[in-house]
């Protein structure tokens, strides 16, 4: 059976670490030879990097490993590229939170006025790391889960059409686990669902028992109305826990289909802006949770110098990545929910609007399946989302001022064109170093 060799592009990721694991536990069904970190901050890079060499020279010491921030040790020989850069780092994460904020508007990491920031400093480094991949491994695959995921996506579709990119979310992911422990099932494998929508934008329109045809959307939809996708065991901390449980009032307005939870922000701005602390946003928490768990974590592994009694965990978190390079490199069909050109899949929405739905994948890539016409309140919803996407690709493109206003004003979380207006011009000091000049 081939080997296969991976870069992780992001290589100082908060994720690394545990993808690392998950890619080492899964080498029966995708063997490795070498595992590669790429980044550009080479400090940031280096902690993770230490630790993962210790990690690989005692639990898989036949795989090659390596961590650079040249791209051409990174991205020579490669089959796959895992992207899950986030370019300005946490420092501006906060400020796509606090900025809208300020102006009473939501803040957050993909959505509105935030997403949209951050898009703008994402696009241009996606790209890069496309053309790193083309000019060093031409016949290799990018997998990108950098996000704003919606805006990435669309930006390889306007400026990459032909590179072999394919953009995955890992919330449906999530929130299927979740139903499948609600319907008493081992594993959401189990299920085989349809679903259509943007990025952090969809809704689930069939869930069923994969081995019986059984609807399990009678039993799902019970819990939502009650629990949103709340239950009692549930380990996540008291922010999504807040998301989790407001999909029983998203629920209401469409009760025929199974939100995704991101459609908090666009239904109850209102409630969202009011229950944050501009002080304390989402970056603060996982400043003080997730990224200092991790940092801390790989410091003691160098300190020992051993992975042993080390408490980092594989990841579901990764597990629909490994799917996905496995699905290509072995071509096994698997249907996934991918981010992928419209074309006549939602036969009633515009074609070159990037949607996630349903794809089975194989080593040509991703082949969409049909999900027919859409509802109006839906349609609706949608196009006014992908037209905020799309301007802000456009804006980038162009340089556009005007466009990115309009993609401001757009966004469903924004109440005018003036505070649209100074959000953007507030985001343009803060995003000097990362945003084209807008004219
Ligand atoms: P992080 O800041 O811990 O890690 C990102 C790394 O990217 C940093 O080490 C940074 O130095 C590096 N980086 C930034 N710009 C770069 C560039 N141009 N080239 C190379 N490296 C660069 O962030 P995180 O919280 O671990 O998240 C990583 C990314 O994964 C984010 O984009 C996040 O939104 C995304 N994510 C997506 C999903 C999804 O569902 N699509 C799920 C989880 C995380
Ligand atoms: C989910 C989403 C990702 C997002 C992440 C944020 O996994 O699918 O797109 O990046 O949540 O989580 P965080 O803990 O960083 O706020
Ligand atoms: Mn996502």
């Amino acid at each position: 059976m081939s080997k296969y060799s991976i870069v992780i592009a992001g290589g100082g990721s908060t994720f690394t670490p545990e993808i690392v694991l998950l890619l080492l536990e899964s080498q029966d069904r995708l063997p490795l030879r070498s595992i590669k970190f790429y980044d550009n901050d080479e400090k940031r890079q280096e902690l993770v990097g230490k630790a993962c060499e210790i990690m690989m020279r005692e639990k898989a010491p036949d795989v090659k490993f390596l961590y650079t921030t040249d791209p051409k040790e990174a991205f020579t020989d490669v089959d796959f590229v895992m992207a899950h850069i986030r370019v300005g780092k946490y420092e501006m994460r906060s400020l796509d939170e606090k900025i809208p904020l300020k102006h009473g508007v939501v803040g957050q990491e993909t959505c509105g006025p935030g997403g949209i920031s951050y898009g703008m400093r994402s696009i241009g480094g996606v790209i890069e790391l496309i053309d790193y991949m083309e000019k060093y491994s031409p016949n290799a695959w990018m997998l990108n889960y950098s996000n704003p995921a919606a805006i990435v996506a669309e930006a390889t579709r306007r400026l990459k059409p032909n590179s072999k990119v394919l953009n995955i979310c890992d919330m449906p992911i999530g929130l299927e686990a979740t139903m499948a422990k609600v319907c008493g099932l081992k594993s959401r494998k189990e299920m085989q669902v349809r679903y259509f929508g943007l990025n952090h934008f969809g809704w689930w329109t069939d869930i069923r028992e994969k081995a019986t045809g059984r609807d399990l959307m009678p039993t799902i939809k019970k819990h939502i109305a009650e629990h949103g996708f709340h239950t009692v065991d549930s380990n996540r901390d008291a922010d999504w826990t807040d998301t989790y449980k407001k999909a029983k009032d998203t629920y209401a307005l469409s009760p025929d289909m199974i939100p995704n939870s991101y459609l908090k922000y666009y239904f109850f701005p209102d409630y969202v802006v009011s229950h944050s602390d501009i002080n304390y946003t989402r970056t603060d928490m996982v400043k003080e949770g997730r990224e200092k768990t991790v940092f801390v974590e790989c410091q003691k592994i160098i300190d020992k110098g051993t992975f042993k009694d080390s408490s980092f965990h594989v990841g579901g978190h990764a597990s629909y990545i490994v799917d996905l390079a496995t699905a290509i490199a072995f071509n096994t069909g698997e249907r996934m929910l991918l981010i992928v050109p419209n074309n006549g899949s939602i036969s009633n929405f515009d074609p070159t609007a990037m949607v996630e739905i349903p794809c089975i994948v194989g080593v040509t890539g991703p082949e969409s399946m049909n999900m027919g016409e859409i509802p109006r309140f839906q349609k609706g919803l949608m196009e006014q989302q992908v037209a905020v996407e799309k301007l802000t690709v456009e804006a980038w493109i162009e340089g556009s001022y005007l466009k990115l206003w309009q993609a401001i004003s757009l966004s469903r979380t924004v109440p005018s064109m003036e505070v649209a207006k100074k959000i953007l011009d507030d985001l343009i000091e803060a995003n000097k170093d990362f945003w084209p000049k807008l004219k």
